[in-house]
């Protein structure tokens, strides 16, 4: 199975993605995490996307394809797997199928732009397995620890409000147009992305069991 998620910023693409992986055993593939481990290696890739991810921009077309490109040749992939982040702009949907051929099904989450600013401003995640937490919804069991491998957990960088203001407008700008894009093709799954997690994913998978 592949699938893409798309919705905006904090609208629980990673969230679900995680559970989904899981039940269907397929891969996670996020460019946003791809993007930040490039960083943490301090790569020479690293150094030229730290400035425009922090700022909230999309990153060049080129240099996430070849990314993504090189993630879906891995052994884990070859069950199928779900792409969480990409694409993310007209350019980047129209090259999707000659990487990755037919994809099953495109989920759409819905969010309003007002309930995004509480759940950026809230979300940790780990920086060593990915894990994700929201100090309200979605809390670790012991403050700012990860639950799966104890480590300390973190606050992204680009959560911080005005950037999170400016990750919403490209969205709207540059990747809400994929969304028409995907329905023409009779691919996309419209989704709530409110409510309670576990209520989200049960719908996820028996909607896409049923598909
Ligand atoms: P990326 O890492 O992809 O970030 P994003 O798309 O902005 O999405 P997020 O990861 O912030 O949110 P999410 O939808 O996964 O929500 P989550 O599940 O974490 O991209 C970062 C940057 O990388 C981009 O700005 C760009 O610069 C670059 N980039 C990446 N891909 C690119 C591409 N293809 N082309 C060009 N540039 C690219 O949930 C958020 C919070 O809400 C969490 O705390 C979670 O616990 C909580 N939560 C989740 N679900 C719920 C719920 N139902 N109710 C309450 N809280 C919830």
């Amino acid at each position: 199975m592949k699938l893409i998620l798309i919705g905006c910023p904090g609208a629980g693409k990673g969230t679900q993605a995680k559970k989904l992986s899981k039940h269907f055993d397929i891969a996670h593939i996020s460019t946003g995490d791809l993007l930040r481990e490039q960083i943490q290696l301090k790569t020479e890739l690293g150094k030229k996307v730290t400035n425009i991810m922090n700022s909230g921009h999309l990153v060049p077309n080129e240099i996430v394809t070849q990314l993504l490109s090189q993630r879906i040749e891995r052994e884990d992939c070859k069950n199928g797997y779900i792409l969480d982040g990409y694409p993310r702009n007209l350019s980047q949907a129209e090259k999707l199928s000659s990487i990755t051929g037919e994809i099953d099904k495109v989920v759409l989450f819905e969010v309003d732009d007002n309930a995004i600013i509480e759940r950026m401003s809230g979300r940790r995640s780990c920086p060593k397995c990915g894990h994700m937490y929201h100090i309200k919804y979605n809390p670790p069991v012991t403050f700012d620890i990860c639950d799966e491998c104890g480590s300390k957990l973190i606050q992204r960088k680009d959560d911080a409000e005005e950037t999170v203001k400016n990750r919403l407008k490209v969205y709207h700008e540059t990747t809400s147009p994929i969304v028409s894009f995907y329905d023409e093709k009779g691919l996309l799954l419209k989704v709530s992305g409110v409510g309670a997690i576990d209520e989200i994913s049960s719908y996820l998978i028996k909607t896409l069991e049923e598909a």
